[in-house]
């Protein structure tokens, strides 16, 4: 194996390069699932400052944080109480800054997650708005209604929440507030200017504390139009599917007035602070959020959503580098998050009968196979942690932004056999017997082989970890050369040799189950989607996913060529 690299980037973790976003390698940290530092089973702020050496040998450029603010944790910290203040669980301000500057001074952007849809119920708004009277300003922060039926006993329309039960709630004097999540996320009023104005001083705050960008969370549901006659979710439904920003609730045009604002504020500094939103939106609408004006990047989930196939694989490409060139934001690309389960166990599950896949257009996304137990003999974990990593390097080649999720880069799986009495998500609690929620992709990661919660803290993990963890702990795979962590390892550190304009020509293949695609300065990356091994181009294999076979690349492998 030869590695050539042709040019050196610079870390600027600190820095003023204005596009340093563009091609980024991004990790997501849950930081209560990364690690626990004060030892009281839960992640924590400290934890990940002790793990800025790892991050920065694992070859990135950003990290992006899943909330850290105060919450009870109604929906894993999604669910806000203090956008201005670190959970006291988790730490201080004091240990933000603290973090904030060892990940600089490692060359490592930050990116924190701003939940700006709903509060938490335990929000100091919210809570004033229960003590206050109906009608009044407190309660305009948030969607107040009177029920219907004789005496608005019945909620004001018949919606149900995404995580399964009503999305209306009644409070002590008979009125209901809306919450599109669990009842203790309720949505704030985006037409009301204080709300606009405090999200504002949100975005400073962390803005002036060093933090280089924001994910936004559900940024497509901030404006609604609740004007009545609300109507009924089938009324809903059918308007969600006309795509043209007619939903009451959902994608509306108006929500890019917010951020516009947002823009503004963020091209004050230097450089300017970046955005990405989550907007699960029709792909025809996407370019929207990713426009220059509005947040600059969105996160676009097709991969995600894709089974392992090379015709897939090349038109999710295809079409949303055309769209990253029409909106001039780069494109995104990722596989795994902790709402999804891990990829390395989609990929190992038998592929979803076409029938089954019609009615929603998603393919095997695992949450049916978690449901009915997660059984193992339905798994092939080597054959989906093989896919995975091919998917990976395939994924890295890309022009782009590359968003990585903790554990993937030790090929963990997920953990799919958890007890009720230890789940935590409230898609479970709200959606019984409909899913089993997001947990098993949320385990606290395995440091050691041997320790207490493998190395994760001294006190049990607050999710428990499997006992096949030991397996893929950080402390094993750092010296096995062919681990998936030194895979990412040497992927990362390569292409940030190998990254130069944003720019993918297709090169031509008579099979069908191989992509190959070239980027400038000659770098070349190869998939075999197929079952059978296939020739590789000519050139200098700087890196593949699973060893060559007699130098030809095997089924479900990737190569890199230079
Ligand atoms: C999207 C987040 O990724 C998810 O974890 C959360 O439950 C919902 N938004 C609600 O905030």
């Amino acid at each position: 194996m030869t590695e050539s690299p042709t040019a050196v980037l610079t870390l600027d973790g600190a820095g003023t390069d204005a596009n340093w976003w563009r091609q980024a390698a991004v990790y997501q940290i849950y930081p209560r699932s990364f690690n626990d530092a004060n030892n009281d089973g839960l992640g924590d702020i400290k934890g990940i400052t002790a793990k800025v050496p790892y991050l920065r040998e694992l070859g990135l450029d950003a990290v992006w944080l899943s909330p850290f603010y105060p919450s009870e944790l109604a929906d894993g910290g999604y669910d806000v109480a203090d956008y201005r203040n670190v959970d006291p669980k988790l730490g201080t301000l004091a240990d933000f800054d603290e973090m904030a500057a060892a990940l600089h001074a490692a060359g490592l952007k930050i990116i924190v997650d701003i939940v700006p849809n709903h509060s938490s119920d335990q929000h100091a708004w919210f809570q004033e708005a229960l003590a206050a009277e109906k009608g009044s300003a407190a309660r305009a922060r948030y969607i107040f209604r009177d029920g219907t039926g004789e005496n608005g006993e019945l909620p004001p329309s018949d919606w149900g929440s995404i995580f399964g039960g009503p999305a209306w709630t009644q409070v002590a004097d008979g009125q209901w507030y809306l919450h599109l999540f669990a009842s203790e996320q309720p949505d704030f009023n985006w037409d009301n200017r204080e709300i606009r104005d405090d999200f504002l001083k949100t975005l400073r705050f962390w803005s002036d504390r060093g933090v280089d960008g924001f994910r936004i969370d559900v940024a497509h549901a901030l404006s609604k139009d609740l004007s009545e006659p609300l109507p009924n979710k089938a009324g809903l439904q059918r308007l969600e599917k006309l795509h043209n920003g007619s939903n009451p609730l959902w994608d509306r045009d108006q929500v890019h007035e917010i951020y516009a604002e947002w823009r503004a504020l963020f091209n004050e500094y230097t450089p300017p602070r970046t955005a990405v939103a989550e907007a699960w939106v029709d792909q025809s609408r996407r370019a929207r959020y990713a426009s220059p004006t509005s947040l600059g990047q969105a996160f676009n989930f097709d991969l995600l959503m894709a089974d392992f196939e090379a015709a897939s694989f090349a038109s999710i490409v295809t079409k949303n580098l055309a769209e990253a060139n029409a909106t001039g934001a780069s494109s995104t690309w990722v596989f795994s998050n902790h709402d999804v389960v891990r990829h390395a166990t989609r990929y190992g599950l038998p592929a979803l009968a076409a029938a089954d896949n019609a009615e929603d257009g998603k393919t095997q996304d695992g949450k049916a196979w978690l449901l009915a137990g997660g059984d193992e003999s339905a798994l092939d974990r080597e054959l989906g942690l093989r896919r995975a990593r091919a998917a990976t390097l395939f994924m890295l080649g890309l022009p782009g932004s590359a968003y990585l999720y903790q554990g993937e880069e030790l090929g963990l799986h997920e953990v799919a056999q958890i007890a009720d009495a230890d789940r935590q998500d409230p898609a479970f609690f709200r959606n019984k017997g409909i899913e089993v929620g997001r947990d098993g992709c949320r385990v606290p990661l395995p440091w050691t082989a041997t320790d207490t919660s493998f190395g994760f803290g001294e006190a049990t993990a607050h999710l428990p970890q499997p006992a096949w963890f030991a397996d893929a702990a950080v402390s094993v795979q750092d010296t096995a050369a062919d681990s998936t962590l030194n895979l990412y390892r040497k992927a990362l550190e390569l292409r940030r040799h190998l990254q130069g304009a944003e720019q993918l020509d297709w090169v031509e293949n008579a099979n069908p189950d191989v992509l190959h695609f070239a980027r400038p300065d000659g770098w070349n990356v190869v998939t075999n989607f197929g079952a059978t091994a296939v020739e590789l181009p000519a050139g200098t294999v700087a890196l593949s996913s699973v060893p060559l076979v007699d130098g030809k690349l095997p089924a479900a492998a990737t190569a890199w060529l230079v």
